[in-house]
């Protein structure tokens, strides 16, 4: 397929196609069980035979290459940025986040290119920190959230007091599902809240295989697991006294979350919660433009990239921008434009990508993830379009930065490629770089939501570039947007700093909170506004 126009495809196709489609991510405090859960609805969706979860981390890696292999066979496709599997009717992406805390700046740009989020707590440490976080984050962006209690096979906390939690904690209301039987750590199975049926679950050997499930009456459940069935009972006729009963429309205006309990590791659970993403999960709408007009589905094709990954084949330093695709067909071999430059975009390499994997797309429909190779003229935020009038989706927020350090380049003969270099890194968004006229071009500052992003910019700066860079900590740890730059004057005399985003948005820094209320005590005409919700 190499047509070169816009998609022919017929409206209807296309409005089939993306209807079938559930995009989301998985979102966790680190540990509660992100990969394993992703695991888990891979198997579930049988694009896996066995689960590697068992086996812990370095067994995992042996499950992916099954992946790899199965790829291969079936032309199932799976990349770094996201998977994509058949469920039932639907075609169901998961959208790969990172891990580590420090990262959360990359996954708040995956949360701009999905339609909901399954929000994983760990049974026994219910909200966490970076918990509360993407809560917030979702919650900005009126993304809908299922939440997962995930290892109710470990003693843990008590279904009620979860429960509670989501309400006091962050104002959102809990919708279980399914309540369990037998409380943490005696995990016996789950009663329906829809049909008051018992879901009983059974071990398989190590939990490797999709756990074994019988359906029971509710006299039956009684009859055979008594006190426990009671109780929970008794506590789902709790919950639905205050409130607790699924509403979908709750669920759509990210007002309420639907709950799930289950054990990732032995499989239990994880069949509900495919179950539910098929039913009952957004699929995508039509998406808001710069001037908040909803763009078709039908529409001519359209994208926006939410993330860009260099140097992913080692033998040669390419590009690779992943796109998700908001509107029409996007078919291999169109020329696109890129409405930020208003320049042509041939995507004659459009791939799905793992790893050192790669697999050629053809055909991607609303709601689909595209990477585009050798893409080095993209960046994040950028949208891609075919046809005419051209479309701008609105660019990525990014969270308030915490850590900020001036580089300066270590070796001053390799100043051209130290220049290259934190363009590049921008264009990544693996940090935000901040200039002002007072430090000049040549030590531009770091802005980074954790630490860690700056060892990857100094670790790519030194081996893809070859230009070491020194870096200086900064003692700042608020910052806040300046929207009058005349005022700029009067916070750089308080012994805080403003610098300026290549996206024009001046960042007053300060110390600490206490700092920043000094200034607004001392200047209240000085208006000083939040980054981003979520980001604070
Ligand atoms: P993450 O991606 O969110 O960081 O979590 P990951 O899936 O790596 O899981 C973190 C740990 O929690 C792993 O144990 C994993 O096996 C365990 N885990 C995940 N889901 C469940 C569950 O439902 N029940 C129980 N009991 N444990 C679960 P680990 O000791 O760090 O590694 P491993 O050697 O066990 O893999």
């Amino acid at each position: 397929m190499t047509a070169a126009g816009p998609s022919t495809a017929p409206p209807a196709e296309v409005l089939r196609e993306a209807g079938r489609r559930r995009t989301f991510a998985v979102i966790s405090h680190p540990d509660a069980g992100k990969s394993t859960v992703t695991e888990a609805l891979a198997l579930h969706a049988r694009v896996i035979s066995q689960a590697g979860a068992v086996h812990g981390k370095a067994g995992r890696r042996g499950v992916v290459s099954d992946w790899m292999e199965l790829e291969k066979a079936r032309g199932i496709s799976i990349t770094s940025a996201a998977l994509q599997f058949a469920y039932r009717d639907a075609v169901v992406n998961l959208l790969d986040t990172p891990g580590h805390a420090d990262f959360s700046e990359d996954t708040y740009r995956v949360l701009a290119a999905v339609d909901s989020a399954v929000m994983l707590l760990d049974a026994a440490k219910g909200l966490e920190p970076q918990t509360l976080k993407l809560f917030d984050v979702c919650r900005h962006r009126g993304i809908p959230v299922i939440t997962f209690v995930n290892k109710w096979d470990r003693p843990g906390r008590d279904a009620l007091e979860l429960c509670d939690e989501l309400v006091e904690r962050i104002g959102l209301q809990p919708m279980p599902l399914t309540w369990p039987v037998g409380e943490a750590g005696d995990f016996r199975g789950v009663l329906d809240r829809r049909d008051g049926h018992f879901t009983r679950y059974s071990r398989t050997a190590g939990g490797a295989t999709a756990a074994g499930e019988d359906r029971l009456p509710p006299a039956r459940a009684e009859a055979e697991e008594g006190a426990r069935w009671t109780r929970a009972v008794e506590e789902s006729e709790l919950m639905s006294a205050s409130g607790g009963d699924f509403d979908r429309e709750r669920f759509l205006a990210a007002s309420a979350t639907p709950v799930l309990f289950g054990s990732a590791v032995l499989n239990f659970g994880v069949r509900h919660l495919l179950d539910l993403l098929v039913e009952l999960a957004p699929r995508p709408e039509p998406r808001r433009d710069v001037e908040a007009r909803p763009r078709a589905l039908d529409a001519p094709f359209s994208a926006f990239v939410f993330k860009v990954q260099t140097g992913m084949d080692p033998s040669h330093r390419d590009q690779v921008a992943f796109a998700r695709v908001c509107s029409g067909v996007f078919e291999r071999g169109m020329v696109v434009t890129n409405a930020t430059t208003g320049r042509p975009f041939a995507t004659k390499y459009a791939q799905q990508v793992f790893g050192q994997h790669r697999s050629t797309v053809d055909t991607a429909y609303p709601g689909d993830v595209i990477g585009l190779v050798n893409a080095t003229a993209l960046r994040v935020g950028d949208t891609l379009h075919t046809g005419r009038p051209a479309v701008r989706f609105p660019g990525l927020p990014s969270f308030a930065p915490a850590h900020f350090a001036v580089a300066r380049p270590a070796d001053l003969s390799r100043a051209k490629q130290f220049r290259r270099g934190i363009d590049q890194l921008e264009s990544e968004g693996v940090v935000q770089v901040l200039r002002s006229l007072r430090r000049g071009e040549g030590s531009p500052v770091f802005a980074a939501v954790g630490p860690m992003q700056f060892e990857v910019a100094a670790y790519r700066l030194d081996t893809e570039f070859k230009s070491p860079v020194r870096l200086e900590r900064l003692p700042y740890t608020v910052a806040r947007r300046l929207p009058d730059p005349d005022h700029r004057a009067v916070v750089d005399s308080r012994g805080s700093e403003v610098l300026t985003r290549a996206d024009g948005t001046h960042l007053a820094l300060f110390t600490d909170s206490t700092a920043l209320a000094v200034l607004r005590r001392l200047h209240p005409e000085v208006t000083l506004e939040p980054l981003v919700a979520g980001g604070e």
